[in-house]
């Protein structure tokens, strides 16, 4: 089935039943898949043959829902991740090693950016980071002859910068290397990289394509856009033999649709695991379904929950990206025409006391760390995730101390205005 709109991929895609087969994805619960000969199981080890043989590499299951988020994203070739972390890993990984260097924009999750500074620098992989705001002069200043790679977040979390991926593909692809994006925030229904010029897609599935915090889960997906073998001296991973899989070269064998994930999937799941179980897939499969609908009323309620803050007296500042006086407005209206997400960020003119009451009287948004779920939840990072720093340094890391991230779910957006309108009378 090709050609269908996203709304029809939401609920269909990936997974066509045949004839008395189950109308939902079957869920393969089990590690192994059995052969009639040692010859035929010899073919799949050597990717001479598509198939199962163990689950830590490949499941059924995952891959009908890997195909839906690939047809989503319009990519080529999409494998599922046990997280976020784990597909963000890989995606990188899977080009760059020791010795190799990566340009990234400043404004990701904090996760990613630990990954990258921290483990990712201890394997000998350096990293030069970029303002989202960068001029085209500054972005090309930070490659190396030994760059791999451009990561950056369509939304950043929790920053809610929103990046200009057309200017960032071109500077990547000025220097010979792919762009990756991750495009958990707003997912493919508000936004698709690959038609602005990424060429990798990473997702935490455990965000709005789960939505219902059920499951933690990630996704890689494959453009098929860039070509390798053009640039086969810096990638000698895809573009020369793989001893450890009897001298296949991924670029030749699988073309550009499919090097990328046979690789990923060949080398770095099978040598360090990070499958996303059969059952969490069905799960995400499930959140899936609707995606398109509920997207749609996060969207909503992000925005009506904007505009309330930002009239409110007791309120400093406000970051959405639909707001029209916020500082990323334009770009959004580029990039994200039909809505961004429902994370709204806010200052509360009372600092890190008025933010903590506030909290505390909320009756509908639970203090969470966790964001894009069906029910509104809130973090204040002064009291939480960074509670160890002083105000003056919360200053400096960009998290003022009376900032609350909002992740508006999908309540009635009146109760939710409600819930915070008696929350604020209680600051004083
Ligand atoms: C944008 C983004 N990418 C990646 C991750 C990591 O995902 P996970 O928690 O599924 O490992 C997160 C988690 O919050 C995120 O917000």
């Amino acid at each position: 089935m090709s050609g269908l709109r996203k709304e029809t991929i939401c609920v269909q895609g990936g997974y066509t039943p045949g004839n008395g087969e189950p109308r939902q994805i079957p869920v393969i619960q089990s590690t192994t898949f059995r052969y009639a000969s040692g010859e035929e199981m010899g073919k799949l080890f050597d990717l001479e043959a598509p198939g199962y043989f163990y689950t830590r590499l490949q499941n059924p299951t995952n891959d009908h829902v890997a195909a839906k988020i690939c047809a989503l994203e319009g990519g080529s070739a999409a494998m599922l991740t046990s997280s976020g972390q784990a597909a963000n890993f890989f995606a990188m990984f899977n080009l760059a090693s020791c010795g190799d260097h990566i340009v990234a924009s400043s404004s990701i999750y904090g996760g990613t950016f630990n990954l990258i500074s921290v483990t990712m620098a201890k394997m000998g992989i350096s990293v030069t980071f970029v303002s989202p705001d960068c001029t085209d002069e500054e972005l090309n200043s930070a490659f190396r002859d030994n760059t791999k790679l451009v990561f950056g977040e369509t939304i950043a979390n929790p920053a809610l910068t929103v990046l200009d991926i057309e200017q960032f593909a071109r500077a990547a692809h000025a220097h010979g290397v792919p762009l990756i994006v991750d495009n958990t925030f707003a997912t493919p229904i508000n936004c698709r990289p690959f038609e602005w010029g990424a060429d990798i897609v990473t997702h935490s599935t455990t965000k709005y394509m789960d939505g219902h915090g059920v499951g933690v889960g990630g996704a890689i997906v494959d453009s098929g856009h860039f070509d390798w073998m053009a640039h086969a001296d810096r990638f000698p991973g895809l573009c020369t033999p793989d001893e450890s899989y009897h001298g296949i070269t991924y670029a030749e064998k699988f073309g550009r649709e499919g090097a990328f994930i046979t690789k990923c999937t060949a080398q770095l799941m099978r040598d360090l695991g990070s499958i996303q179980s059969p059952q969490n897939a069905f799960y995400l499969n499930l959140g899936l379904e609707s995606l398109h609908v509920r997207m749609a009323r996060h969207c909503e309620n992000g925005q009506a929950v904007a505009e309330y803050l930002s009239s409110h007296p007791k309120v400093l500042k406000v970051v959405y990206c639909g707001l029209p006086g916020d500082r990323y407005h334009e770009r959004a209206m580029k990039y994200l025409p039909n809505g961004s997400c429902g994370v709204v960020s806010f200052e509360l003119k009372g600092g890190r006391e008025a933010a903590s009451v506030f909290m505390n009287n909320l009756r509908l948004a639970a203090i969470e760390t966790h964001v894009a779920d069906a029910r509104t939840c809130c973090l204040n990072p002064a009291t939480t995730t960074h509670r160890q720093m002083t105000d003056e340094q919360l200053l400096q890391a960009g998290v003022p101390a009376g900032l609350v991230r909002m992740s508006c779910g999908l309540e009635n957006a009146r109760d939710l205005i409600d819930d915070i309108a008696q929350a604020l009378e209680k600051v004083n």
